[in-house]
């Protein structure tokens, strides 16, 4: 790379405990590259202005995380199509003038995770649990995988109506998500249900058939209370890591010209991080 360190990072608050830094120093290293990836934490007065700053430092781009995966598509020059289609950015690059251009890479980092899986999602229906951001990046996955149909319930059940007007999704109530959930092959939790330090997720999987898999987006815990009592059933689980490491290829490709791998120790390290953090 040469000349001066290439830089990127994250901005977000709060962000104490983002794994996206343990991903791409894992990558500086292992291709040795002269670059860093900074955590940057930006109080939402400052917002404007900080990303203004990372613009002089000559910062190749960055990560976007809570809450300015929305509010920063106001300083984007340009959108991707996954971006405008998911209404929310995760990836930034700043173009030699120093102008933004928005990307999301999380529908691309959830299908290729359930490729990894090994599952195929042809003739298949989906039940995705939440309607935030999350949600719509894993439909836009679900549907870039060809699956045949979607079904979607959160609490709030407007946000799923929302969502429903721009993706061939079908709204069920919250309260029947259980029931409905008798003839699926695929299981999607994208609420923050089951999160350190959040309630865990109220679902009974008495109705799924067995041979239903489950996949929670949620990584800390690795193993939540619904992947746990889902395997002790017998199915087959999806942990949120390989989402959130998939998701982190892309762009670090954009800044650096390199697309990582997934190394078995790169995958390890950071479930063991997920677990303890
Ligand atoms: P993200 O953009 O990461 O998806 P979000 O927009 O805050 O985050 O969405 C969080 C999801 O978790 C929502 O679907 C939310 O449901 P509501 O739309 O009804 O708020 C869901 N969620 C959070 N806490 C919940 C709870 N206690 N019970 C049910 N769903 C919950």
């Amino acid at each position: 790379m040469g000349g001066k360190e290439a830089l990127s990072g994250v901005i977000g608050f709060p962000l104490g405990h983002s794994l996206s830094p343990f991903i791409h120093h894992y990558w500086i290293d292992y291709y040795n590259l002269s670059a860093k990836y900074n955590a940057v934490e930006i109080p939402t007065e400052n917002f404007r202005d900080s990303v203004q700053k990372l613009i002089d430092e000559s910062y190749r781009g960055f990560n976007v995380t809570l809450p300015y995966k929305q509010k920063i598509m106001t300083l984007c020059e340009s959108l991707d199509e996954t971006a405008q289609c998911i209404g929310a950015v995760n990836t930034i690059k700043i173009d030699d003038r120093g102008a933004l251009h928005g990307m999301n890479t999380d529908s691309f980092g959830f299908a290729e995770n359930i490729k990894d899986s090994g599952i195929s999602l042809q003739n298949k229906t989906a039940l995705v649990l939440g309607a935030g951001g999350a949600a719509r990046a894993v439909i836009h996955g679900l549907l870039s995988l060809g699956i045949q149909e979607i079904k979607i319930a959160n609490r709030t059940r407007e946000k799923a109506v929302d969502i429903s007007r721009q993706f061939p999704v079908t709204v069920i109530d919250w309260d029947r998500r259980e029931k409905e959930s008798a003839a699926i092959d695929l299981l999607v939790n994208t609420t923050s249900l089951g999160m350190n330090g959040q309630s865990a997720l109220d679902f009974d999987l008495e109705y799924l058939p067995l041979s239903a898999t489950i996949c929670d987006i949620v990584y800390k815990p690795l193993h939540t209370d619904l992947l746990r009592h889902a395997a002790a059933r017998g199915h087959k689980v999806i942990t949120g890591t390989g989402m959130l490491l998939h998701q982190a290829r892309p762009a670090f490709y954009t800044w650096f010209g390199v697309m990582p791998e997934i190394t078995d120790e790169l995958e390890t390290g950071l479930a063991e991080k997920a677990e303890v953090q």
